[in-house]
């Protein structure tokens, strides 16, 4: 059976426009937050039936084309033996950030089949449920973006010890980029062998580096994450490179299928930047998600604007151009859906 995004993520011809959003489980929907009040979020990921239960509730509500498990970025690190917890207000809190190579030494490479199994688990339950032409997306985040996170030990604004790591340590910086990529190629083949249809990187910290460092010390990692995982299965790629389009320009050579558009960039123009690299890629995005506050009318046309923006690509899953938030409108997201659907037999 085919299914419309993974079609259009290989640049292939589909009669029906995929579309997803961003962080489509979560706390916009009462019925997450009912989930939500007795489990812990990490323990909420740990457990496959709770999460299959949370990666289908958007689905239930809406006419979407993909499930994607519900899970964070931030689980590979805690299988790699760096506690995680999500303080009330505050992001995420990795303990003992990874400063020096006794840092790294205490990592450990995790069994992902024992470790990470769990992942998998939700996979197989959520796949029950899909109709054949739905795609189940599996993730992990790109190597730079979860080792800012296992460095800083949080969230940061200025990646002052990213930057220390890098530029006084080198070697342990490198090392773990190097080790965070290993695991994550076992990671995402484990989602696959589970059920996952399409795979997506997250890269949002990636602006943080220089053109120069991020095409030298990341790029070549994040392309061998892509090579690897497609020598042993046809499962297209997405990345998200976060926000910004200098890093476009460092993604000649790109490996993978798709790229994720932050909704700062206007479409057209990422369109334009790509074509002008030689990538022959298909994109994502790129709805500003604080536009799902507004009222219809400006839903319906914010959403029209960017499928015109997107008319020249090879191909457009129509997604919002980051997570959606807390705040935003349920009802919304079926004024998106139904202007997608009305703009494609137009
Ligand atoms: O999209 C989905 O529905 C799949 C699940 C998913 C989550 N996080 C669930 C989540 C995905 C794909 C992510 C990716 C992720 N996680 C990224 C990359 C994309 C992006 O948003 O930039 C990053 C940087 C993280 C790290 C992370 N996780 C942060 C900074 C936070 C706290 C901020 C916040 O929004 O609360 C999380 C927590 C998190 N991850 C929640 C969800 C639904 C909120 C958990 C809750 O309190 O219930």
């Amino acid at each position: 059976m085919v299914k419309p995004l993974v079609e259009v993520a290989k640049g292939r011809f589909s009669k029906r426009q995929p579309i997803w959003f961003l962080r489509q489980a979560g706390r916009y929907l009462p019925e997450y937050m009912k989930v939500r009040q007795n489990v812990e979020f990490t323990e909420l990921c740990k457990t496959p039936k709770l999460a299959a239960e949370v990666t289908l509730q958007p689905l239930r509500r809406y006419d979407l084309d993909a499930a994607i498990i519900f899970s964070d970025i931030l689980i590979p690190p805690m299988a790699m033996g760096q506690d995680l917890s999500f303080g009330k207000g505050h992001g995420p809190i990795l303990k003992e950030p990874i400063r020096d190579s006794a840092g790294l030494k205490r990592l450990r490479h995790p069994n992902v089949v024992n470790d990470l199994g769990f992942v998998g688990e939700a996979i197989e339950l959520t796949k029950q449920s899909l109709n054949p032409e739905q795609t189940m997306i599996g993730f992990a985040g790109a190597p730079f973006t979860v080792a800012s996170y296992m460095i800083e030990g949080g969230g940061s604004k200025t990646y002052t010890e990213v930057k220390k790591l890098l530029f006084q340590q080198p070697d342990v910086f490198n090392g773990l980029i190097e080790l965070i990529s290993n695991v994550t190629i076992e990671y995402l083949l484990m989602q696959v062998k589970a059920g996952a249809d399409c795979l997506m990187l997250f890269d949002t910290w990636a602006n943080q580096l220089s053109a120069q460092d991020y095409r030298q010390l990341i790029f070549p990692e994040l392309n061998r994450i892509i090579d690897s995982v497609k020598q042993q299965c046809d499962v297209p790629i997405i990345y998200y490179p976060g926000q910004g389009l200098d890093l476009y320009f460092e993604l000649s050579g790109y490996k993978g299928d798709v790229v994720a558009v932050d909704w700062r960039i206007p479409m057209d123009r990422a369109i334009g930047l790509l074509n002008q690299m030689n990538l022959n890629v298909s994109v994502q995005g790129n709805l500003d998600p604080q536009v799902l506050i507004a009222e219809e009318a400006v839903v319906r046309q914010r959403t029209r604007q960017v499928l015109e923006a997107a008319e020249n690509a090879r191909g457009h899953i129509f997604n919002v151009g980051h997570g959606l938030q807390p705040h935003i409108n349920p009802e919304a997201i079926h004024w998106v859906i139904d202007e997608v659907r009305s703009f494609q037999k137009a």
